[in-house]
């Protein structure tokens, strides 16, 4: 049985292992292959990668809080974990551990063909997914503005991968509002802990939500209602997981059963 895993804590919420185990039903490889979830505290985490090869595992996902700690156990680093600084995705190779970084790739497939280039985008956070969708907008072009909590790590962020900060941003301005902090995983009001009103939204912009779980988040659902285009947590989760897959098995899995599973 070659194994894979999602390495986090907590990670009984996740919805990887259903997404991933239905995509290798789906490619004919479940005899093979199979998924799992790992909880494991950020002391545990390099022993455990360490013992994993030899316990059947070809690759893992990482994820909260392991996505600094992946690159310090990788012996061969993607040029795009290079410039975020986050990995989310390891393989255990012939020659070693190699980090790859498949949110950034995921979020532009999720974002799918709109335009990116010259459009006004505001990222709100400045955690690992925040890394990861800075890099991503700018790359394709966006003029992107970042916003956090605690703004010293926006500037980080920003000096280290790109973007300028801002700390009171005019919501209404921007063509594209990225969320990509945890405010709302655990039920807490969006336009109570971020500098968003629900007023600000409206037709033309898109909004993304890194947040998932089994309900539309209180702001996609006021982003959809002032008439924004939406795009949730489900399908960034889904676009990274299938690039992820194909890092370990070598091939395409098909999208419509795992974002049927991912849905639950
Ligand atoms: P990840 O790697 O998933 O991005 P992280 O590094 O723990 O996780 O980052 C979490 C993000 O959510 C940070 O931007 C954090 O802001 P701080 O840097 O100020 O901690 C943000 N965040 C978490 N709870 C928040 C809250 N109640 N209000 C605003 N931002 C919050």
């Amino acid at each position: 049985m070659n194994r894979l895993a999602v390495l986090g804590q907590p990670v009984s919420h996740s919805r990887s292992p259903a997404m991933h185990n239905a995509a290798l039903a789906a490619m004919g490889l479940a005899g093979e292959w199979r998924y799992e979830a790992i909880d494991v505290d950020p002391a545990g985490f390099e022993p455990l990668v360490a013992a994993m090869p030899a316990e059947g595992f070809r690759g893992a996902n990482v994820t909260v809080p392991h996505k600094g700690a992946a690159l310090a156990v990788a012996d061969e680093l993607s040029e795009v974990v290079r410039e975020i600084g986050a990995a989310n995705t390891i393989t255990f190779e012939e020659r070693g551990i190699r980090a790859d970084n498949t949110d950034a790739p995921g979020l532009l497939a999720a974002i799918g063909g709109r335009p990116l280039r010259g459009r006004r985008a505001l990222v709100l956070g400045a955690g690992g997914a925040g890394r990861a969708a800075v890099w991503a907008l700018c790359r394709e072009g966006a003029r992107l503005e970042v916003w956090n909590r605690t703004p010293l790590r926006a500037e980080h962020l920003c000096a280290e991968v790109g973007g300028s900060t801002v700390e009171d941003p005019d919501i209404a301005g921007y063509d594209i509002v990225v969320n990509t902090t945890a405010v709302g995983l655990r039920g807490e009001d969006p336009f109570a802990e971020l500098p968003l009103s629900p007023e600000a939204l409206h037709a033309g912009q898109l909004v993304l939500d890194m947040v998932y779980g089994e309900e539309p988040t209180a702001l996609l659902r006021a982003a959809g209602e002032a008439g924004a285009e939406t795009v949730d947590g489900i399908e960034v989760l889904v676009q990274q997981g299938a690039l992820s897959m194909r890092a370990w098995v070598g091939r395409e899995p098909p999208l419509d059963p795992m974002r049927a599973a991912a849905r639950g």
